[in-house]
């Protein structure tokens, strides 16, 4: 049965930030800047306070009570994280600042262990900049190579090639941050696993949006920041296979990675700790914890079917500009609840300003994915994405700034393709 959030749920959850509530240039704030950072809702924002204010301490340290309730908020942060991905167990739960850190660790201390010159890379067009530039590097140090699997005219994956023998990592973001796509990780991972490659999945955009079961999505590796699922900047997790995480030297070097420290060198802590080097973000794991149960109450699958319900009705409405190309799947079930466009020729900077001054906040840019910009022609795109506070009367309110805008700059129309762009032949080309 298809659940949705009703009208009262939603005022309720409306209530729960009390960001939203403010007025930006004298206009309502509509808040369409999700997919860069959500907002926090005070749950989230009154529990950091209450580490600050009543038990602020080190944790794994001391012997008093302050740092021992600290340490027990700090690893119930851990499971609730773990449960919320359905997670093997607590110690698969690696806490970072975030997915460009997750990513960066995999790729400093699994890549640097296990790939070797020649060995294959295998990346999309779709990926954001944290998911290429450390396996750029990665390549560079190694002497391993980039590939690409293509993107299809409609903006998903071409999975019709099998993967090649040589490839040793495949690095794939859940949702794209531009086009939107599902990508379907369960497909690749099975795919990469009978050539033995080992599956890094980007969930930055998917784990705030849909429910993530990492044993059903049969990844390796899952990464996702906190700031884009109502919980703090400067958390987040990297899940891992156990066994590969153990085999895995450390990352960072420093206290709690370690057992024992000799004059000579040193022995590795035991998971998760090898892999959170000095003193953690303590506050920001509480906070993560408390934005994932925020998360689960309300029902992953409801926040997806309403993101779904505002996204099919932004491009419906959006198909009312002939001057709008929307970029990927023309399907709202196929993308997350995101809408990157452009306007005709005019620029996607001038179109944030112009918006902005209405109270409506999108993203405008290459939204760190500078080398899909290229891959469709562009140098950059509008961005609108939506999270569970969002409603259909923001979108009108949008749709009627999108028409002050048109008539303001007096777009020309260009011939409307939705979701189409030219795909170019997978390149092998180091960067
Ligand atoms: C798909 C994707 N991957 C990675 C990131 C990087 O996330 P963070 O800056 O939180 O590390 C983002 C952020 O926008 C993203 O959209």
């Amino acid at each position: 049965m298809i659940e949705l959030l009703d009208s009262v749920e939603l005022e309720e959850i409306r209530d729960d930030f009390p960001l939203l509530a403010q007025r930006v240039h004298g206009k309502p704030l509509i808040y369409f800047d999700n997919a860069a950072t959500s907002q926090k809702p005070r749950a989230v924002i009154e529990a950091m306070n209450d580490y600050y204010h009543r038990y602020n301490a080190n944790v794994h340290r001391g012997i008093h009570a302050l740092a021992e309730r600290a340490t027990r908020e700090y690893e119930l942060a851990r499971a609730k994280v773990a449960r919320f991905l359905n997670a093997e167990t607590p110690d698969t739960i690696i806490f970072t600042r975030g997915t460009t850190e997750s990513i960066n660790l995999v790729a400093q201390t699994w890549g640097r262990a296990n790939l070797k010159p020649g060995d294959e890379i295998l990346l999309t067009w779709m990926e954001h900049h944290s998911n290429l530039v450390p396996w750029y590097q990665l390549a560079a140090s190694t002497g391993a190579l980039i590939r690409r699997i293509p993107l299809l005219p409609d903006g998903t994956l071409d999975l019709s090639q099998p993967f090649s023998e040589r490839t040793k990592l495949v690095a794939v973001t859940h949702a794209s941050n531009v086009l939107g796509t599902i990508n379907p990780v369960r497909q690749i991972a099975d795919a990469a696993h009978r050539i033995g490659a080992v599956v890094l999945v980007d969930g930055a955009q998917a784990a705030p949006h849909l429910a993530v079961d990492v044993p059903s999505l049969g990844c390796d590796f899952y990464a996702l920041s906190g700031h884009k699922m109502l919980g703090p900047t400067g958390s987040g997790v990297l899940y891992g296979k156990r066994a590969l995480l153990a085999a895995m030297p450390p990352f960072l070097g420093g206290g709690e990675m370690i057992r024992e420290v000799r004059a000579d060198g040193f022995t590795c802590n035991e998971l998760p700790y090898k892999f959170e080097a000095g003193t953690p973000a303590i506050a920001e794991a509480i906070g993560l914890g408390v934005a994932v149960d925020y998360l689960a109450q309300v029902g992953l699958q409801k926040i997806r079917q309403h993101e779904q319900e505002l996204t099919a009705y932004t491009l419906a409405r959006m198909a009312e500009f002939p001057e709008i190309v929307v970029y990927g799947p023309a399907d709202a079930s196929a993308r997350s609840g995101l809408v990157a466009f452009t306007m005709g020729d005019i620029h996607p900077h001038d179109m944030a300003t112009f918006l902005d001054a209405d109270g409506i906040a999108i993203r405008a840019g290459h939204h760190c994915a500078q080398p899909l910009h290229k891959h469709l022609g562009l140098t950059a795109t509008s961005r609108a994405s939506f999270y569970l506070y969002n409603t259909r009367s923001e979108v009108d309110a949008f749709i009627e700034a999108l028409r002050k805008t048109k008539n303001f700059f007096g777009a020309c129309p260009t011939s409307r393709q939705l979701g189409v762009f030219g795909t170019t032949p997978v390149t092998g080309a180091q960067p």
